[in-house]
């Protein structure tokens, strides 16, 4: 068998094994659930700028990250297609001043734009991509920073070889999480709706490039990436 064919055979056995044990991480999951999302809320506030005036959270879910960030914004307005969400997170969120809850699809509504934040947590892989990209875009003030933390579909060799060190992380997570709440019921959050990632990363990639040029992409462990862009500012 020549190096090649072997090679070959060897991703093609990893990435098999890859796709198992994703499949039994997705069932450990399901049995011990842990919300991901909220684990990546540090990295939105990380990089939030000092001063934010306007912020737009897409795909808003229950309200969470809203909370957060109205505690670092002047306003922020939290978006989600799914009426039982919207509900929730208003009933969440009742008596927060600077909130905004609105149901709506991202790409059809009707907002005002200028946002000096748009975030968008887990929710790109729920729209058409590139289209969705723009439009985030398109949201922002001159100056404005788009923040987007959003699943990949795991494919090359180093996809799956990373899963060596999510798989045992992620069922590790799920265990304390389940522990830690006893019989107390799943977070909230967790009962937005949810899809399975559909981009690779390359995919991602090569859609920033031509939506979003210059944003920072970066691989992030469970799965995840973040993309964080800074819209132009106006001449002069
Ligand atoms: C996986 S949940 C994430 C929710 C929340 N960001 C969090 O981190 O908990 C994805 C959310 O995106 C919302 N969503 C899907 N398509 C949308 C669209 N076209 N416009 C606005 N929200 C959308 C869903 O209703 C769902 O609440």
């Amino acid at each position: 068998m020549s190096a090649q064919r072997a090679a070959g055979r060897a991703v093609d056995a990893a990435a098999a094994a890859g796709r198992r044990a994703l499949a039994r991480c997705e069932e450990w999951n399901r049995e011990h659930p842990w919300d991901h999302n909220a684990h990546h809320h540090a990295w939105i506030e990380r990089h939030l700028p000092r001063r934010v005036g306007t912020a737009l959270d897409v795909g808003c879910g229950t309200g969470d990250l809203v909370r957060r960030l109205a505690a670092r914004t002047e306003h922020v307005t939290g978006l989600d297609a799914d009426p039982g969400c919207i509900d929730t997170a208003r009933r969440l969120l009742a008596g927060h001043r600077g909130v905004d809850l609105r149901c709506g699809d991202v790409m059809t509504a009707d907002l005002p734009g200028g946002y000096d934040v748009v975030t968008a947590l887990a929710v790109l892989h729920h729209l058409p991509l590139e289209p969705a990209l723009e439009r985030l875009t398109a949201l922002l003030a001159p100056g404005g920073t788009l923040l987007v933390l959003g699943l990949y579909r795991p494919r090359t060799a180093t996809d799956h070889l990373l899963d060596a060190v999510a798989v045992p992380a992620n069922l590790v997570a799920g265990g304390v999480a389940t522990w830690r709440r006893g019989s107390a019921p799943r977070p909230v959050a967790m009962t937005a709706p949810t899809a399975p990632a559909t981009a690779t990363l390359r995919e991602v990639r090569d859609a920033a490039r031509r939506t979003t040029p210059g944003a920072a992409v970066r691989r992030h462990l469970f799965w995840r990436f973040s993309l964080l862009h800074t819209a132009r500012r106006a001449p002069g």
